[in-house]
């Protein structure tokens, strides 16, 4: 068994106590307190149940289902082809993990620019059928039909600032954005009127550090960076990239806090051999003939469970 961090132990311990004391699961309120305590807002990507389960256990304040799903999942090249149903179906997995925290889900390229209507639909699919608390639109003027739109419906929205990868054709490839004066006062506007506008928070992608800081200072909502520095709110990263699970582009801005590719691939290859010369499965991981009715009935009345699971595991001792 892996020894857990005390940094991780110390995380833990203090989200257990915040949601003992609330007794309550962590709401997007929590973006704002975050902001007037000088707190860091620590937000991660997953796409999926076990995703969802590990951030959450992790102690993270929020998942974004981003729609770098398409990316790390999905295979495509870039964000253009998610649908909502991809949408959709990816927040619902998220969703059933239950992880007592606020789940925000990227509305897709396509979602949000044929007219505010159409974009109300489409986030109701993500908050009614997704099981999401907020979702995250990219753009910052040319959007402000659509945030009011959302915001009216009841639909808390995230905004998103800089590097948008929805706009990749239009910005010609990844770039940093907001390096001259006008870019970055045109990234200022847009960051002040995206708060006036009724933002929860707000997604600073691939800005300079001075920048992101300054915006930060200006807005009363929390900035969360992606390669904008440690000036901004909070942090986001994307669940893959930080574990080292994809194996595709690699930006400055991420950290890679574990190699979980290599470890996986390390534990494949060893199942692989392990089969190919018989040492698995083992007499442990067989089942006898015949099963004791009451070995099993004992076991899942201490437990305090029932099913077809159930037997499978009890069988094991
Ligand atoms: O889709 C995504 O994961 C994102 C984050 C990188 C902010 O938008």
């Amino acid at each position: 068994m892996p020894v857990e961090s005390p940094e991780l132990t110390f995380i833990r311990q203090e989200k257990g106590k915040l949601m003992a004391r609330t007794g309550k699961p962590l709401t997007l309120k929590v973006f704002g307190r975050h902001k007037r305590d000088g707190e860091k807002l620590v937000v991660l990507t997953a796409y999926d149940l076990t995703s969802a389960l590990i951030a959450s256990a992790g102690g993270v304040d929020a998942l974004l289902v981003g729609d770098s799903v398409g990316m790390v999942v999905l295979g495509h090249e870039n964000t253009l082809p998610v649908t909502m149903d991809d949408m959709v179906h990816h927040c619902q997995a998220v969703a059933r993990a239950r992880p007592q925290i606020p789940i925000i889900a990227d509305m897709p390229y396509g979602s949000f620019h044929v007219s505010a209507e159409q974009t109300v639909e489409h986030a109701l699919r993500l908050v009614k059928q997704g099981g999401a608390h907020a979702v995250k639109v990219e753009g910052g003027q040319q959007r402000t039909a659509v945030i009011e739109a959302l915001i009216a419906a009841e639909i808390p929205v995230m905004g998103h600032l800089g590097l948008t990868p929805q706009s990749i054709n239009r910005l010609g490839g990844y770039t940093v954005q907001g390096r001259d004066a006008a870019t970055a006062e045109q990234l200022r506007q847009d960051a002040r009127l995206l708060a006036d506008l009724g933002c929860f928070a707000l997604v600073l992608e691939c800005v300079p550090s001075s920048l992101a800081t300054a915006v930060s200072a200006e807005i009363n909502i929390p900035t969360i960076g992606i390669g904008a520095g440690a000036g901004c709110d909070g942090q986001v990263l994307v669940f893959h990239d930080m574990l080292g699970l994809f194996g595709g582009l690699k930006p400055k801005f991420v950290k890679q806090y574990a190699a979980l590719g290599e470890l996986a691939e390390a534990a494949i290859a060893q199942y692989a051999a392990e089969v190919r010369d018989g040492q698995f499965p083992g007499a442990e991981h067989e089942y006898a003939e015949q099963t004791s009715p009451g070995k099993v009935a004992d076991k899942k009345a201490a437990e305090g469970k029932s099913g077809y699971l159930n037997e499978l595991e009890a069988e094991r001792d």
